[in-house]
């Protein structure tokens, strides 16, 4: 059950259009990379986090890092140009076999005691992803014309963390960089490989703080665990 983690924390965040690194806003007082960070922390399967950073965000980091005992940060990394290129450097820097998850910072609701499915399903097969049912219909558009109307029973919208064995990943990320593949998400550079990614149910409100409105509902998510 044991695992690595690598997060990336490098963005600039301009869908939040907050004027500075998202994850470095403040939700109850604390920053989203420290909520994000806290629950790697009180993981006991934890061994170890992989942070990547912008080089000019590292002494605030470190700073927040060391208020709130975050402890168990293996590596700061500096990130790259697109997040694919963060977590390429973090791995570099992945020495053990065994296993290795990503998660992104902006996911502050992650709930750990959910992981060990994934885990298992990464050791067993390679490979896993959280994902939860896509609830809305979803079409395809030419321009603002509808194409075509997604068959929604096959289709899941995909979190994090995904878990992947350290070797599949490293080779997965090697592929990519050869062939410049640029993907989305990690599991899709796996998928190039033709390694099976196992579909691993998660939960609605572990949501990426994107936009500004997601702030609202990172609120009553918060208020709900309150109670
Ligand atoms: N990230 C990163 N390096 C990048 C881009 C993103 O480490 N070059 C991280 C972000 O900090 C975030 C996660 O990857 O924790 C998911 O990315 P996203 O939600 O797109 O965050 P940003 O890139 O910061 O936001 P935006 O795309 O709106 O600028
Ligand atoms: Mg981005």
């Amino acid at each position: 059950m044991a695992y690595q983690v690598i997060i990336p924390a490098a963005g600039q965040g301009k869908r939040m259009e907050a004027g500075k690194n998202k994850v470095l806003l403040e939700l109850n007082d604390l920053p989203i990379l420290i909520h994000t960070l806290n629950v790697f922390q009180m993981d006991k399967a934890c061994d170890g986090i992989l942070l990547a950073i912008n080089p000019e965000e590292e002494e605030e980091m470190k700073m927040l890092l060391e208020e709130n005992q975050i402890t168990k940060i293996l590596a700061f990394v500096p990130g790259g140009k697109e997040r694919q290129y963060s977590i390429h450097n973090a791995l570099k820097q992945v020495k053990k076999d065994g296993i290795v998850l990503v998660h992104d910072a902006a996911r502050p609701f992650v709930d750990k005691e959910l992981f060990r499915p994934l885990i298992e399903a990464a050791e067993n097969k390679g490979a896993a992803i959280f994902a939860v049912p896509v609830k809305d219909t979803i079409k395809k558009a030419a321009g603002d014309i509808v194409a075509e109307t997604v068959e929604r029973t096959s289709l899941w919208a995909v979190q994090t963390p995904q878990a992947f064995r350290i070797s599949i990943l490293k080779e997965a990320y090697q592929k990519a960089e050869e062939e410049d593949f640029l993907g989305t998400d990690d599991a899709s550079l796996v998928e190039r490989l033709g390694q099976e990614v196992v579909i691993v149910k998660g939960n609605y409100d572990n949501i990426k703080l994107t936009t500004p409105e997601d702030l609202y509902f990172a609120e009553a998510i918060i208020r709900k665990r309150e109670q």
